[in-house]
């Protein structure tokens, strides 16, 4: 059996407390045949050092991590990655902020993790990369010769064409992803819209799940990552030790939010539309709470620094208008919470509000489902444009952008009776159990080995 090659800007070693289920899953794939995970080793080196590789063992899987300087940092994570294609990538080009430097510090990174990566490279090795930061990396391996079979997944949504075409040389990022075997997306929408970006090159098209560009022959699919179902309930399952100081949510209705602090995740719409919900429903107030557990991300970026000001600014309106002494309506919390936490907070909560302006999947929605207990579960209030809807359709959908509808929404979830909550829980959870992220990984894998290797199409 060839090794797996794992490589990704963020690594997560096994063990730790915020490892979710992708991490899990990627971990035990590698160990399944003592693979090898590449990336960032979150430490800042002088700018002449030169890069290399720090190889540790844990549990047989090698993690191969390379130092980034002050500038990479700068240029390729901040810059290109996190504040040109992240955006581009969530329908928010108004926020992109192109320069030539930037992109050219995404490639020269990409270059970096090749020439490191080629150190440990074996001939038969199976390599996957994940994630927009590090797209060219295939094309940057043919290049020196390498002819490993290689997969790209996208964690993120893929916009439509003319979205991407706001970024000068995006063709350049369409020809880095011909060059891989396989291309996975989370969903038919991502798929679709890459595929006309494909059908606006020359030579560039897509026949079912085979593509032609630039004179590669690739394959291109969708694989909706998922979580650890069964890990995800019997964590939630273990209410009894939640610390002492959630007593104080004891006899509340709660409405948890979980996100990043990052304004793809529509945090401030969800925050007006439950301020909306209390103004118009007097009774439920002094009975319900929203949690809104928030870790901060990225935040030497100004588009994430804005959005931690409106939030916090919202809130502290929201709590200072309609709170009491003894009841403080949106309980706004900074701090990163570990999965097991996480896991019994949701299921303490009557309402799942995951209501993202874009998400390429939304992993929050699928761990509040698989939480819920199953004699009493909550409701799931979920945005139409995170790529979850497509599998939670018996959520209540709901536009991040409609305030009122989403206020509504809320009332709909806190009114729903068990009969109707057990019914749609149950048609979600199934799929959950069948769809897990081990089936996820082994999918995406099993297509990966499937795929024919390196063809150069005939032009
Ligand atoms: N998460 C966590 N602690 C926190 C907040 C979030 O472990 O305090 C985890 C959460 O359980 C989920 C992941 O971070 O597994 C977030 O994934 P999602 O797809 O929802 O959003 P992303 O942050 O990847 O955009
Ligand atoms: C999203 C991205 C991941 C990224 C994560 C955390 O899930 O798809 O690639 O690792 O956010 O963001 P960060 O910038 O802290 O790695």
């Amino acid at each position: 059996m060839s090794r797996l090659v794992v490589v990704s800007n963020r690594v997560t070693l096994p063990g730790s407390q915020s490892a979710g289920g992708m991490a899990v899953a990627l971990n035990a794939a590698l160990q399944r045949n003592n693979g090898l995970w590449m990336g960032w080793s979150e430490k800042v080196k002088a700018e002449e050092e030169p890069s290399t590789l720090t190889e540790k063992e844990v549990g047989g899987i090698t993690y191969a991590l390379i130092d980034l300087s002050q500038k990479d940092l700068e240029d390729y994570y901040y810059g290109f990655a996190n504040q040109i294609l992240w955006p581009i990538f969530h329908n928010r080009a108004d926020l992109a902020k192109y320069s030539e430097a930037r992109e050219s510090a995404y490639y020269r990174v990409n270059e970096m993790f090749a020439d490191q990566l080629e150190q440990v490279l074996r001939q038969d090795d199976v390599i996957w990369v994940h994630d927009y930061h590090l797209i060219p990396l295939a094309e940057k391996l043919q290049q020196r010769g390498h002819k490993n079979r290689i997969g790209f997944f996208l964690h993120t949504p893929w916009p439509p064409a003319d979205i991407l075409s706001t970024l000068p040389n995006y063709n350049r990022l369409l020809r880095g992803l011909s060059c891989y075997d396989l291309v996975g997306f989370h969903t038919e929408n991502d798929r679709n819209n890459f595929a006309e970006c494909l059908r606006r090159q020359e030579w560039g098209e897509l026949n079912g799940e085979d593509c032609r560009a630039y004179g590669n022959e690739f394959r291109c699919g969708v694989f909706p990552i998922s979580i650890d179902t069964a890990e995800v309930a019997r964590l939630a399952e273990r209410d009894d030790d939640l610390p002492d100081s959630y007593c104080r949510f004891a006899g509340y209705d709660i409405a948890i939010g979980v996100d990043r602090l990052d304004y793809s995740k529509g945090i401030d719409n969800r925050i007006d539309a439950f301020n909306r919900f209390l103004r118009s429903n007097k009774h439920r107030r002094r009975k319900t709470l929203l949690l809104q557990i928030t870790p901060k991300s990225r935040d030497k970026i100004p588009a994430y620094q804005a959005v931690e000001k409106a939030v916090a600014e919202l809130v502290g309106r929201v709590d200072g208008e309609l709170g009491s002494v003894g009841w403080v309506p949106v309980h706004y919390i900074n701090q990163s919470l570990g999965q097991p936490e996480l896991a019994r907070l949701y299921r303490r909560a009557r309402v799942g509000l995951v209501t993202p302006l874009r998400d390429g999947m939304n992993l929050v929605a699928k761990e509040y489902v698989a939480a819920q207990n199953p004699r009493d579960p909550g409701v799931l209030v979920l945005s139409r444009f995170a790529g979850a809807a497509g599998e939670l359709g018996e959520a209540i959908l709901v536009n991040p952008y409609d305030p009122e509808g989403m206020a509504s929404a809320i009332e709909t979830a806190l009114d729903m009776t068990r009969d109707e909550r057990i019914k749609r829980w149950s048609a979600m959870m199934e799929r959950l159990r069948e769809h897990d992220v081990y089936r996820w990984c082994d999918d995406f894998l099993s297509k990966l080995n499937a795929a024919p290797q390196g063809l150069t199409a005939s032009l």
